[in-house]
């Protein structure tokens, strides 16, 4: 269900990670926002290089599509390495991991996306790989097992998650560089808009690009997602240029409001006054309520409501705010 959410920040098929690749920057000075990150990466990429060393591991964190694969590839770019990426449930057994580690060539990037979800014997594998650069595998079985010491190049482990929660201490504790990724401003989001409007040769006013950066929940997967389907719009209805009116127009037709929420966030906090008089209640019963899985609501529209201050996250549950209500145009019932 969530894969309709035209809001939705998870990627999608092949086609879309391809069409969404042109809009990705290829170098730290083009890439937009995540100030301070970006300028601390800045620092250890250039001392790496100094070194001539490879860039210690980064794990990064935040919520889907604030653009950790795109900053991932920029790294890689600036180093001038070569980079293989995955994701954590890709990597079924250590086999996998190892296969993956033997093609490194030194200070290579290997990134993993949803490190969190990573098999445990393939996570116990990455200790030694990230802190020392081998690995002990076991060959043969029974009698004639025995274990065979592999020593890899030294690279770069740059690994991204939703929630640094849900990371092993023991592996969070061997990234030497933790990049924390924020909701983008309004600001930021317009220039991404217009950078993109560049990309696919589309013309767009200040006022269009401000209308769809506003409405992208701080996450330019989305104002990405929003701006073509609004150039859909407008090439239809023959205009010149993404303008503010048409984008007004598509925006609410897509049932996306003047704060970026769509029809499942709003389910979610209409559910939690109907149904729970406002909370406090679990998110896994919300979940159930709304027909979505709770991981969604946990990675993608929790976090939304709950920088919006929307929703607040109490010891017995998740509890709507007055501002939560006044955007619903309800009131809190005594
Ligand atoms: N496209 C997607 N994310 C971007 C970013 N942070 N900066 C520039 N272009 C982007």
């Amino acid at each position: 269900m969530e894969d309709d959410r035209i809001i939705s920040g998870k990627s999608e098929g092949f086609e879309e990670v391809n069409s969404e690749l042109s809009l990705r920057p290829q170098y730290l000075n083009q890439y937009i926002g995540q100030e301070k990150l970006k300028n601390e990466i800045a620092v250890y990429i250039k001392a790496a290089q100094k070194r001539e060393e490879a860039l210690d591991h980064v794990l990064l964190y935040g919520p889907p599509g604030l653009g950790k694969t795109t900053l991932s590839l920029v790294i890689a770019n600036e180093l001038g390495v070569n980079i293989k990426t995955t994701s954590g449930p890709a990597i079924e057994k250590p086999g996998d991991l190892v296969a993956l580690l033997s093609e490194l060539n030194a200070g290579d990037v290997l990134f993993i996306d949803e490190i969190h979800r990573l098999p445990k014997n393939v996570e116990e594998i990455l200790y030694s790989a990230m802190e020392d650069y081998f690995i002990d595998i076991i060959v043969g079985q029974d009698a004639t097992a025995h274990a065979v010491h592999f020593p890899l190049p030294p690279f770069t482990l740059i690994g991204a998650t939703t929630r640094a929660g849900m990371l092993s201490a023991p592996l969070r504790d061997r990234f030497g560089i933790v990049g924390h990724m924020n909701y983008y401003t309004e600001e930021e989001l317009t220039n991404i808009v217009y950078r993109s409007a560049q990309v696919l040769a589309s013309e767009i006013s200040a006022k269009g690009a401000h209308e769809i950066a506003r409405r992208s929940r701080g996450t330019p997967r989305v104002a990405n997602r929003l701006l073509k389907r609004v150039r859909d719009f407008a090439e239809v209805a023959e205009k010149d240029q993404i303008d503010d009116e048409i984008s007004r127009y598509a925006l609410d037709l897509l049932q996306v409001d003047k704060v970026g929420l769509d029809a499942t966030d709003r389910k979610m906090l209409t559910t939690m006054i109907e149904l729970y008089q406002g909370g406090p209640v679990g998110l896994t019963t919300i979940a159930a309520n709304i027909g979505e899985e709770t991981d969604t609501i946990a990675d993608m529209v929790e976090p939304y409501l709950l920088q919006l201050g929307f929703l607040k996250r109490t010891p017995r549950g998740r509890v709507v705010t007055a501002a939560g209500y006044a955007h619903l145009g309800l009131r809190p019932s005594e």
